[in-house]
């Protein structure tokens, strides 16, 4: 049975959701930094690990809401180059869970929903194991043509731009146009976000897409990421909606 405090979230949802114009722009990107997985735990006496585990299942939800609102792009930051330097079981933790999403029945259920799976960032830090993990979720996916989720691990904003020139001028390339340079940053092929989320109360970027966030929006809320939920969602959609009234007017 739904407990009162998720009867009420879903109220608030369903209130919110009647305030989008669903014939109107809608962001055909939206980035997420999944931030507060750890304080959301340590604030209930928990370990930092259970919120991380809380925060994987606001990140399937997450998923299936930008699905059920047609949003084609989706990209979630999901460990950056900066985590590395946390204790190793937590390390390890947030690796066991990228293995369960993939393994378990999650990625049958985005196959399923024709909703294509990306790791974005550099791998080759990962171990062989996590690597092919990561390579089976793009490979039983490629085909999809529905929405595209890419996964950003390891990722860090600025080695990617300069990976993106070294891969230039390795082919001897160093007079590249802005399409060629595009074409190099992991997210080639999906068009910029429109609309950033970060959770937790941080109100920065942190090098999260940092070539691609040039024109885009961010939308800050003080909920930690395992709080994430459909009402906090559609009031990301709407502050977008009415920023880009603004801007256009
Ligand atoms: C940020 O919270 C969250 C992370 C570093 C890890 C997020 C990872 C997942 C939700 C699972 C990943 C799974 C797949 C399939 C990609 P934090 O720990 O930085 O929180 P804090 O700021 O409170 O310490």
């Amino acid at each position: 049975m739904m407990n009162f405090s998720k009867l009420k979230d879903k109220y608030k949802a369903g209130k919110m959701k009647k305030r989008i114009n669903w014939n109107g722009p809608l962001p055909a990107h939206i980035a997420i930094m999944m931030d507060g997985n750890g304080r959301w735990a340590t604030r209930q006496g928990l370990p930092r690990t259970a919120g991380h585990l809380a925060g994987m299942n606001a990140m399937r939800e997450t998923i299936r809401f930008c699905h059920k609102t047609h949003i084609r792009y989706l990209t979630l930051y999901a460990f950056s180059t900066e985590n590395w330097k946390r204790p190793k079981e937590e390390v390890d933790y947030i690796i066991r869970l990228v293995h369960a999403f993939v393994t378990d029945r999650t990625l049958n259920e985005l196959n399923r929903n024709n909703i294509k799976v990306n790791f974005i960032g550099d791998i080759s830090r990962f171990d062989l194991d996590t690597r092919q993990i990561m390579q089976h979720a793009a490979d039983v996916t490629r085909f999809n043509t529905g929405m595209t989720v890419n996964f950003a691990v390891n990722y860090g904003g600025r080695s990617e731009i300069v990976q993106a020139v070294k891969s230039l001028v390795a082919e001897g390339n160093s007079s590249f146009s802005m399409e060629e340079f595009e074409s190099r940053l992991y997210t080639s092929g999906c068009p910029s976000p429109e609309l950033i989320i970060r959770t937790s109360g941080e109100k920065r970027l942190s090098g999260f897409l940092l070539w691609q966030s040039a024109q885009a929006g961010p939308w800050y809320t003080d909920e930690m990421w395992p709080s994430f939920n459909e009402y906090l969602y559609y009031q990301a959609l709407h502050a977008y909606q009415c920023r880009k009234v603004r801007t256009i007017s």
